[in-house]
């Protein structure tokens, strides 16, 4: 018979041998994120679908073809969050934070679900790191969310990352810009692609986003939102640019960078790594979204911020640097099985110094138990065998030097704390 069920399609075990690697993004998140002053939240897994319609907006790939929707029992419509800042700007108006000191910085780390089609980096569940001021319209929020992530891929020892910046305005400079852009395009229609037009219609920003080979004369050509900037905007832009350049983070300004997403305003950018390759080497990305609070019903406030898909970045990680889980420093065993319980309780007064102490139990015999001591890397060998037993004794063996000694019960803490530190 087959298994009863499989691994659903698109999602990942992050199994022990993952896992140094989640902890050292998820570490280094906090850590970082909390010395710039973000506090950690999280929100539920699921929300009102209508959240993510309002704030993603209805046209975008993620709302009309992504979400995992579905009913609750009392024909509710519920989402798994594809994403966290719609949730979090939702969370900041319930839990009354527009009354606290502004801005509010927080930092989440979780999962996210979209329905893409999965390949390389790509899932249907996924996890990220983001962060989130809200309330406060200053470019050097930008800059200090930038900053932030770049400062994570450093902290991890990440290289090579490349950092893609725009801005797209906001509701004064880009209807009119909107507008230039389908006047440009309107001639031209019939040698789009099929997408193309369907954004054309709906989205024109995100022709810019358009990989068909036939689209790609046209966008070139293409009149840029940066170029038709209202002043304000204009100025924004400036500081968080030249933000940047005094905290000597090299970035390169791409007018075709859009995001998908529609509740950004002004400073758009994205991590990109060039190891993940084609569409998927996006890291993170983020930006500005002074619209968004009024797009779902509360007062206008802006928010800028940031989220990084750690499954692609363990990805990257992994390549770079191996890390392993931890092994443990005592194999404790009995030879005997009824001296188990003895063993035991020695184990747990090593583990209350603070070691990392594995129980081998059963009857297998002392050189297969050692084997797989060796195998999972132990430094030290705690045996009682009968004679021990009737002593109040046990053997300290040192796994590496292969050498070992018989010691009083009272000696064995001492004895192994000190054949770790030889090492
Ligand atoms: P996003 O660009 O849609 O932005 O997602 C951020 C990152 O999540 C991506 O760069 C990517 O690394 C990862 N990601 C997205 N979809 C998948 C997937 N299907 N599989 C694996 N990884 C994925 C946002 O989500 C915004 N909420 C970011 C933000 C925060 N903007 C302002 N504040």
């Amino acid at each position: 018979m087959p298994p009863i069920a499989q691994r659903p399609r698109g999602t990942q075990d992050l199994l022990p041998a993952d896992q140094p690697y989640w902890e050292a993004m998820s570490g280094t998140a906090k850590d970082l994120a909390e010395r710039f002053g973000y506090l950690r939240i999280e929100t539920p897994t699921f929300e009102a679908t209508d959240l993510f319609v309002r704030a993603v907006g209805e046209a975008t790939d993620i709302v009309s073809k992504e979400m995992f929707t579905f009913k609750d029992r009392g024909d509710r419509s519920l989402t798994l969050r594809p994403e966290g800042t719609a949730p979090i700007v939702r969370a900041y108006f319930d839990a009354g934070m527009q009354l606290e000191p502004q801005p509010v910085r927080l930092y989440y780390l979780g999962p996210y679900f979209r329905s893409e089609r999965p390949q390389r980096g790509r899932f249907h569940e996924f996890r990220q790191f983001g962060i989130e001021a809200i309330g406060d319209a200053s470019p050097l929020l930008d800059v200090e969310a930038i900053v932030l992530g770049w400062k994570w891929f450093g902290g991890l020892d990440i290289g090579g990352i490349h950092l893609l910046l725009n801005s797209i305005g906001d509701d004064v400079c880009r209807p009119a810009y909107r507008e230039r852009l389908r006047d440009y395009y309107r001639p031209h229609l019939a040698k789009l692609s099929a997408e193309s037009r369907t954004r054309f219609e709906k989205n024109p920003l995100r022709l810019f986003d358009s990989k068909e080979p036939q689209d790609q004369e046209l966008k070139q050509k293409a009149p840029r939102m940066v170029d038709h900037l209202c002043q304000p905007c204009a100025q924004a832009f400036q500081a968080v640019k030249d933000g940047l350049a005094a905290e000597a983070i090299p970035f390169t300004l791409n007018p075709e960078l859009v995001r998908g997403l529609d509740y950004y305003t002004r400073t758009v950018f994205e991590y990109q790594h060039e190891s993940l390759g084609g569409a998927q080497n996006a890291l993170g990305g983020g930006g500005r979204y002074d619209g968004l609070a009024a797009a779902l019903g509360y007062r206008v406030t802006p928010g800028v911020g940031f989220a990084i898909g750690l499954d692609r970045t363990a990805m990257v990680l992994k390549e770079r640097k191996p890390l392993a889980p931890p092994a443990p420093d005592v194999w404790a065993l009995a030879v005997d099985p009824k001296d188990e319980l003895y063993v035991f309780h020695l184990a747990g007064t090593l583990r209350e110094r603070g070691l990392r102490v594995v129980v081998d139990p059963g009857a297998a015999r002392l050189d297969a138990k050692l084997r797989k001591a060796a195998k999972r890397g132990a430094r030290v060998a705690l045996l009682v065998g009968p004679e021990e037993r009737e002593k109040g004794e046990a053997v300290v063996r040192d796994m590496r030097l292969k050498t070992q000694v018989s010691v009083a019960e009272r000696e064995v803490v001492p004895t192994v704390t000190q054949a770790l530190s030889a090492g």
